[in-house]
């Protein structure tokens, strides 16, 4: 469902934009438990599964992933410790994220940018960022994950809320050839990464996760979570290179020089990595199932 405003992006100073997007839905409590106790290394299976189990409409689309065909098992998994087991922590952690984003940002018919576009850049981002963390010993797999998942939340936002001026930034991209955000930035007084700042506030992310979303465009400015920021700065540019850019516009010029040295790479040295990150990918875009009803 549209919830177009009045209020348009070009006259909408940053500062009102928590008082503009208040009935964002709240992340639900059993997310918010799931990644508290994923930060917790000696977390126990049937700690997680007792979690799931919790939310029936959560449990249900654990189950149906689990089942799909990607996993091959020839007998049906009916359990959720032993789909736990299977999946693994964070793909479970990624479902139930995935269930209760997807479900508020529903595609509607006839829409100019495709969502399932847009999912997929999201998820080839977070597996790639997922993938760098510990070669670029980055010690925050989890949180990479989350940022990569959602960095471009701030679109969605735009497309419910202020549907014209996502239209305008469709078509303005298209025709000078520019990223979302240099578009943004040409047009509006704010952008996605600073509407995913007040997103994530809102969520309740610890501070360093609201920075590298609020800067995953300009990661030298970030000062509390600088590698995070960086590495999903680099992620975003590389998953352009393999084919899973956003939808709507043009992929970003360059890779910030700052980032790299930031991360102590080079985009070389990124790319050498992504060949064994595209089964990676692969694997994460079964999240995308969710957006399947569950057969009854
Ligand atoms: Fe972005
Ligand atoms: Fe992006």
């Amino acid at each position: 469902m549209a919830r177009a405003f009045s209020k348009s992006l070009m006259d909408l100073h940053p500062r009102e934009l928590k008082g503009v997007i208040k009935d964002i839905p709240t992340l639900p409590v059993i997310y918010q438990e799931l990644f508290r106790k994923m930060q917790d290394p000696d977390v126990s299976v049937p700690a997680i599964a007792e979690i799931i189990t919790q939310d029936q409409a959560l449990a249900a689309k654990v189950l149906h992933l689990v089942n799909s065909a990607f996993y091959g098992y020839a007998r049906q998994i009916n359990t959720i410790s032993r789909a736990v087991v299977i999946l693994g922590f964070q793909a479970v952690r990624s479902a139930a994220l995935a269930t209760s984003v997807f479900d508020f940002f529903k595609e509607e018919d006839g829409q100019t940018c495709q969502l399932k576009k847009f999912w997929e850049h999201s998820i080839a981002t977070a597996s790639i960022c997922k993938a760098l963390a510990p070669r670029l010993n980055i010690n925050q797999a989890e949180e990479a994950f989350v940022v990569g998942l959602l960095h471009d939340v701030g679109k969605l936002i735009e497309k419910q809320y202020f549907s014209t001026d996502f239209d305008e930034v469709c078509k303005a991209a298209q025709e000078l050839h520019l990223s979302w955000y240099d578009c943004e930035k040409a047009l509006f007084q704010t952008n996605h990464a600073g509407i995913g700042k007040t997103v994530f506030r809102e969520w309740q992310f610890p501070p360093g996760v609201v920075e590298a979303v609020q800067h995953h465009h300009d990661p030298s400015t970030a000062t509390r979570a600088p590698h995070l920021t960086a590495l999903v700065h680099v992620a975003d540019f590389l998953s352009y290179e393999l084919d899973y850019g956003a939808p709507g516009a043009w992929p970003p010029k360059e890779c910030d020089p700052l980032a790299l040295r930031t991360l102590g790479t080079t985009l070389d040295e990124c790319r050498r990595f992504l060949p064994a990150v595209t089964e990676e990918i692969l694997q994460a875009m079964e999240i995308l199932k969710l957006l399947e009803p569950v057969p009854a």
